[in-house]
């Protein structure tokens, strides 16, 4: 069976945006318990200004806290190069850069413009080589900006290129607010494909307006093999309004095992993580299909 990889995102982007702050040792859990379900690749937190996004206050502890990572790939979010110092200091294997749409998410995030977050990755990219550090450089509002509207294509096809050729290890497409349409994720992403080939491309999909699981899917159909998700639907970025959580991984893997994708995780303890992600938070919904996980997972044990 082909395979596809899923990154859980929610460590995350799905605790950054929550009214309750939990503790780095709680973050922990909740990272061990996606580990326990067979996930080997998690974004564990970002190096961001504790000013700015509280929920991530203490990323050095959450990854001080880490199991030894075996295979496993645990990234963090540095948005820029002093997180990403922080982030090595703190011993990450792997960061995510973020890189920008549109000129009115790049203030609003970061109080940069395109340009200088562009510059920003590059930097990062530089440092990282001889640091060994791995680079995923995120295409934020990669389809439309809750400020300045859609974004065109061919400004996310250019960024592509340009962090290609700079050597980033991934490129991630994220549809910061969830406002994509399948067909256009076909378009784009099948254009891409054709330029760069699919090892290096990933999706980061919000569920907004119940069009995530289709996104995902118009991806795989265009041979995109890397998404992320968010455990239990959790999810949200504080600057982007409106935006709610990310696809559920539980959707999202039940989805690809029954169109006979390996992912290698197990949705027993799946639904697991997902339960402790609501008891931790107390909103995580979980994903649309839990309803029927439920019943389904509840039947297989019992027989
Ligand atoms: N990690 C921790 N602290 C940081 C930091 C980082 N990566 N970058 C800057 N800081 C600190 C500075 O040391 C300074 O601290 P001080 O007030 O104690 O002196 C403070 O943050 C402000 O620094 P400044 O460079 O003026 O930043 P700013 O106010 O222009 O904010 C960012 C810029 C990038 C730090 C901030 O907007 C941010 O963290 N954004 C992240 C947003 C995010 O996570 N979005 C969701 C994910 S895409
Ligand atoms: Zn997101």
């Amino acid at each position: 069976m082909p395979s596809i990889t899923i990154n859980d995102v929610g460590p995350r982007d799905g605790l950054q945006n929550q009214q309750k702050i939990l503790s780095p040792e709680k973050r922990v859990q909740l990272i061990k318990a996606l580990l326990d379900a067979g996930m080997d690749h998690v974004e564990v937190g970002a190096f961001v200004s504790p000013k700015a996004v509280p929920a991530m206050a203490g990323a050095d502890q959450v990854l001080a806290g880490l199991p030894e990572s075996g295979e496993a790939v645990f990234t963090v979010l540095v948005p820029n190069f002093r997180g990403y110092e922080l982030a090595r200091d703190a011993g990450a294997k792997s960061v995510s850069t973020v890189l920008y749409g549109s000129e009115g998410m790049a203030q609003a995030n970061v109080k940069m413009g395109r340009e200088q977050a562009d510059q920003v990755t590059a930097d990062i990219l530089d440092q990282a080589r001889q640091d060994g550090i791995r680079v995923t450089a995120t295409i934020a509002v990669a389809f439309e900006c809750p400020f300045d509207g859609p974004v065109a294509p061919s400004i996310v096809e250019e960024l592509v290129g340009k962090f290609m050729t700079l050597g980033a290890d991934e490129v991630a497409i994220a549809d910061t607010i969830g406002a994509a349409n399948p067909r256009q994720v076909r378009a784009l992403t099948e254009s891409l494909v054709a330029e760069h080939g699919p090892v290096k491309l990933s999706c980061h999909f919000h569920d907004t307006r119940a069009m995530g699981l289709a996104n995902v899917f118009a991806a795989v159909e265009s041979g995109v093999r890397k998404f992320d998700a968010s455990i239990g639907g959790l999810g949200g970025c504080p600057f982007a309004p409106g935006a709610s959580g990310n696809v559920a991984t539980e959707d999202v893997v039940m989805m690809l095992q029954q169109m006979e994708f390996d992912t290698g995780i197990d949705l027993n303890g799946l639904m697991q993580a997902s339960a402790l992600a609501r008891d931790l938070t107390g909103t995580a919904p979980g994903g649309r299909s839990k309803a029927w996980l439920e019943r389904y997972l509840a039947k297989q044990i019992n027989e």
